[in-house]
């Protein structure tokens, strides 16, 4: 399959269309923005770090019952994805404290939650993604109340297979972001990425941030990171 025109340029991937209107190419950059845009920068290496390993992983996830975008990697930047609708919502599992938690509620990071937590912004960039809860999203029209609960299931479903896989790698998935997208007919598949821009991953041993909070918080070691959870996930 092959790219025609660009349909869109986001901050971390470029979308192209195909002969076919069912199939969309996705291209992932080396760009990275934090803080709400704010701050700009490139990873070298991350686009193609991050299109393999949100292939390998949603591969994982399908075998385990959640339905999702991918269809085939080109190569190493390039992958061809379901066209999908994207509903307008970033879904937030944690099992840990860190990052807008811990600062929300006044807490440090590390805590580890009895249970996971799960939380919607509205995808929304002039609003700069602001939580929202359930009943907006429906009040809004976002989606309706059965997408809702197909979308909390398979979140949490993602969770429960992502967490035991990254353990046996050494790796505490502490929280991650996930988007869903409607197929035509009206089906519910996990869609966007799942990869050290979308997730923190803590080395289990060290502790060692293995994600884009090396990037977010000018750590140092970026790309180095990004390079570790590629090995550890890919070999
Ligand atoms: P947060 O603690 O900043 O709310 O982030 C929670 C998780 O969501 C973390 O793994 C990073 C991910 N995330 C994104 O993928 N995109 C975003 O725009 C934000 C704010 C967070
Ligand atoms: N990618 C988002 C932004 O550009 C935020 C983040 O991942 O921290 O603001």
């Amino acid at each position: 399959m092959e790219k025609t025109t660009q349909l869109y340029e986001g901050k971390a991937k470029k979308v192209f269309a195909t002969e076919d209107p069912a199939y969309v190419i996705v291209s992932y950059k080396d760009d990275a923005t934090a803080l709400d845009g704010l701050k700009k920068g490139t990873i070298a290496g991350k686009g193609a770090i991050n299109n393999r390993m949100s292939n390998y992983l949603m591969q994982l996830l399908e075998k385990e019952g959640v339905p999702t975008h991918f269809v085939e990697e080109l190569n190493d930047r390039e992958t061809v994805v379901r066209k999908v609708s994207i509903v307008p919502l970033e879904v937030i599992i944690r099992n840990i404290s860190a990052g807008s938690f811990a600062k929300r509620y006044g807490v440090e990071e590390g805590i580890v939650f009895a249970e996971p937590t799960i939380e919607f912004s509205y995808k929304n960039d002039d609003l700069h993604d602001p939580l929202i809860n359930q009943y907006h999203a429906l009040a809004l029209g976002l989606a309706t109340k059965e997408e809702i609960q197909t979308i909390e299931t398979l979140a949490f479903k993602v969770n429960q297979v992502l967490k035991d896989y990254f353990l046996k790698l050494g790796v505490r998935l502490v929280d991650f972001k996930l988007e869903f997208g409607r197929l035509p007919d009206g089906k519910i598949v996990l869609a966007d990425e799942i990869s050290p821009d979308t997730c923190r991953f803590w080395d289990a041993k060290t502790g060692e941030k293995l994600d884009k909070d090396r990037f977010r918080r000018d750590m140092g070691g970026v790309e180095d990171a990004y390079r570790e959870m590629m090995h550890r996930v890919l070999g």
